[in-house]
């Protein structure tokens, strides 16, 4: 802990609001215990059983929730995972902790192998990590961490460290993981799109042979429900990815999986949006990187859109294609709604989203409690598998706010209730089912604490749009 930052913000570490005595303890109260529960000191895992290490995007949600509580503590979990970044500028998807045993989790520091098979892509010495990225969702949670205490942020120097790591983040994204050569960033792996088991991933997976079952022991269902987890079959393919991955070096542009999907690049571009506003407030121009952000989500429109769907859908640079360009994979995912984040977003496909998000595949409002993470219509549904139904708290929270930066403060306000009675209601699930609302996966899980704690501490005044291009308020 930075002592310094303490004498000079008061507001560094804000005490827990505890309940008055017999009174049940609020969810405020008991979303931040969640947090100060998983917290290891200077960063904090997902969930202790299941995720005992540091994960990049629930690092990022978590700094959002936890600027609530303590913006010190928001700005060391994003130090400390921008300082495990490697020389080519991935953020890779987990830090280990060296001292959780190498059982706990699976792959495991021995599997990856990050500091010999990653040494030529710059991956650090002193901290093993994973090779694979994860959503970019990091300059989004810096700029809002900044804005929860400007004057601690200043201080401390948090943006002027943070903002060169962020932008060689961003670099590799746009640079090295350009694989359709349309501008939109790919993702490798399925784990790194962070939706590790949707149904979009069926059709590119069923190229990749599966590693034999008995080449590795998963330590995931030592804590989940087999029914509820990926299957073998699938886990063979992940690991056959990962393993050629890290035999080729970690290097970018041969491997057997390549997809550009809507969700990771929405990400990509409202972080790019809090890049420029970070920049601005550092002093420098932002207004290439608006520019930039505003080309992206032409790209975006131009490469994922669907209109026969009513949504963005993912495409599969490996599938044979006449063009070369791949094809879009036929399957509705949440990930294809998350858009809605940006400003810039053509005002029909803005309202075609919004029909299809309320409509019969996700019953936005409507049929379901929370948003389902794939088509309730869909033949792969499944309400308590994985990303193959359920609902997750973190896209809930994308979507609230994407609703908000598109105007509709009525659906933001009602899906924002619903988090909260949720989160509330299941301990803090790692997910849900979409329509019962029953507890699925881990309980006490960090990000749905963490969101949940955003949600509550919201302005729901200031629309996404205005932190991210400095308008005002409405
Ligand atoms: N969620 C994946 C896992 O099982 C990848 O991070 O660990």
């Amino acid at each position: 802990m930075d002592r310094t930052a303490q004498l000079i913000s008061p507001s560094a570490e804000r005490s827990i609001a505890y309940d008055p005595p017999g009174s049940p303890p609020s969810l405020h109260v008991r979303a931040a215990k969640v947090l100060e529960g998983n917290w290891t000191g200077a960063s904090t895992v997902p969930s202790r059983g299941l995720y005992p290490h540091q994960w990049s995007w629930d690092s990022a949600f978590i700094a959002i929730g936890l600027r609530h509580l303590s913006p010190l503590r928001a700005q060391t979990e994003l130090e400390t995972l921008l300082a495990a970044q490697w020389g080519d500028g991935r953020v890779p998807h987990i830090v280990f902790n060296p001292s959780v045993p190498l059982d706990a989790y699976f792959p495991s520091p021995d599997f990856w192998r990050s500091s010999t098979a990653g040494r030529t892509a710059g991956a650090p010495r002193t901290v093993q990590t994973s090779g694979i990225v994860q959503p970019p969702v990091h300059a989004l949670a810096a700029w809002l961490v900044h804005r929860a205490d400007p004057g601690l942020s200043r201080a401390r120097g948090f943006l002027a460290r943070v903002y060169p790591r962020l932008a060689a983040w961003h670099r590799y994204l746009l640079h090295r993981r350009d694989l359709g050569g349309g501008g939109l960033a790919s993702v490798v792996h399925p784990w790194e799109q962070g939706m590790d088991n949707s149904p979009a991933w069926d059709l590119p997976l069923a190229r990749v042979t599966p590693a034999p079952a008995r080449s590795f022991r998963r330590a995931d269902l030592d804590h989940g429900a087999a029914e509820d987890r990926p299957t073998d079959l699938d886990y063979g393919r992940y690991v056959r990815l990962a393993t050629d991955y890290r035999d080729g070096g970690y290097a970018d542009g041969t491997g057997g999986f390549a997809v550009e999907d809507p969700a990771f690049n929405a990400l990509l571009i409202a972080s790019e949006h809090a890049l420029a506003r970070i920049a601005a407030e550092l002093g420098a121009p932002g207004t290439a990187r608006h520019a930039r952000a505003e080309r992206l989500t032409e790209a975006l429109v131009e490469r994922l859109w669907d209109p026969a769907s009513g949504m963005f859908l993912c495409r599969d640079l490996r599938a044979p294609a006449p063009d070369g360009r791949g094809t879009l994979i036929p399957e509705r995912g949440v990930s294809g709604l998350i858009p809605l984040l940006l400003p810039g977003l053509p005002r029909t496909i803005v309202s075609t989203l919004l029909r299809t998000a309320s409509g019969p595949h996700f019953g936005l409002g409507t049929t379901t409690r929370l948003l389902p993470s794939y088509d309730l219509l869909g033949e792969a549904f499944d309400p308590h598998r994985y990303w193959r139904g359920p609902a997750w708290f973190n896209t809930a929270w994308l979507v609230e706010r994407g609703l908000r930066t598109q105007g509709e403060l009525q659906q933001a306000d009602a899906l924002r209730q619903s988090v909260l009675e949720l989160a509330g209601a299941t301990d803090f699930a790692e997910y849900v089912d979409p329509y019962t609302g029953e507890a699925c996966g881990a309980t006490g899980f960090s990000w749905t604490a963490a969101l949940a704690l955003d949600l509550l501490h919201g302005d729901t005044t200031v629309t996404a749009d205005m932190e991210l291009k400095g308008g005002n308020r409405r």
